[in-house]
């Protein structure tokens, strides 16, 4: 028998590796941040505005993570919400990327739609991702080009035809200039869906979507720590998922729609100027 050759980290072994680890890593975080909680540490500081919060939960689990990492993957990069990029080996091909809290606002009022969210790209694509409810325990996760799965279950998204019949997630930024933007923008949609729906958290907006618990999510201003792995959930469960007139999901909007309903949701969006504003 020869000596067992290392797989190369964009081979689909290593991929279900990598996601092995992040789904260990989201789950003791989510414990962490919910021990926190229980524990009344609240503690909070603002970021971007006065309702920009951090809790001491987002910064204990973001450091947390990125100390595993280090010890037990010292070679890859860590991009997270409250530090920022960690440089790693420069040649580094993987980067794990941490929401340590998304939806620190309803952590910070013990509303259970907040989650640790992490995702590992591999060579700037985005290939395993996991995004763990704190507040009830649901997890979702998903590999590229091998589905989505909600507590290891295979989750499809809805199929829905109708923009009018759509049920639309969305959220807002924290400044005030963009929210009243925002504000304009749903006052244009909501007579051309079913309804819209505001939770509080990005990614799970997309894990939601991912299972048909809504039909379509869309926000401007996201960071790629809020969608990168409820991105990868989404796709996998068979949306289409993309920011504005094709370009890939991004600051300037991201948009997750059953293909039956993406094209007229998007020329909508354009028209209300969803991507313009603050
Ligand atoms: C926020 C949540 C929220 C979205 C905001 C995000 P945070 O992330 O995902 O739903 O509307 O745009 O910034 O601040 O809770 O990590
Ligand atoms: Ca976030």
């Amino acid at each position: 028998m020869g000596a067992t050759v290392p797989e190369p980290a964009g081979s689909p072994a290593r991929h279900s590796e990598l996601l092995g680890l992040a789904v260990r890593l989201a789950r003791e975080a989510a414990l962490l941040a919910s021990s926190m909680r229980s524990a009344a540490i609240t503690d909070i500081a603002t970021k971007s505005t006065r309702t920009d919060v951090v809790t001491a939960a987002d910064t204990a689990v973001e450091r947390y993570v990125g100390a595993a990492l280090r010890r037990l993957r010292p070679g890859d990069r860590l991009l997270g919400e409250e530090a920022g990029e960690r440089a790693g080996d420069l040649g580094a091909s993987v980067r794990w990327i941490l929401d340590p809290i998304d939806g620190t606002v309803n952590y910070l009022y013990g509303l259970p739609q907040w989650a640790v969210s992490l995702a590992v790209e591999v060579d700037g694509q985005v290939v395993a991702g996991v995004v763990r409810n704190g507040g009830t325990g649901q997890e979702w996760t998903a590999l590229r080009g091998a589905g989505a799965y909600r507590d290891g279950r295979p989750i499809r998204c809805s199929e829905v035809t109708e923009l009018g019949q759509a049920l639309v997630a969305t959220g807002f930024g924290y400044a005030p200039a963009r929210r009243a933007h925002q504000a304009g923008v749903l006052a244009g949609l909501l007579p051309a869906v079913r309804d819209i729906r505001r939770f509080g958290s990005a990614a799970l907006d997309l894990c939601l979507a991912a299972q048909g618990q809504v039909d379509a999510y869309f926000e401007k201003g996201l960071n790629l720590w809020d969608h990168a792995a409820g991105a990868l959930v989404a796709t996998e469960a068979g949306l289409h998922v993309t920011g504005l007139a094709g370009a890939p999901p991004g600051p300037d909007l991201v948009l997750a729609a059953p293909p039956a309903i993406h094209q007229r949701l998007h020329d909508l969006l354009v028209e209300l100027d969803a991507a313009g504003g603050a």
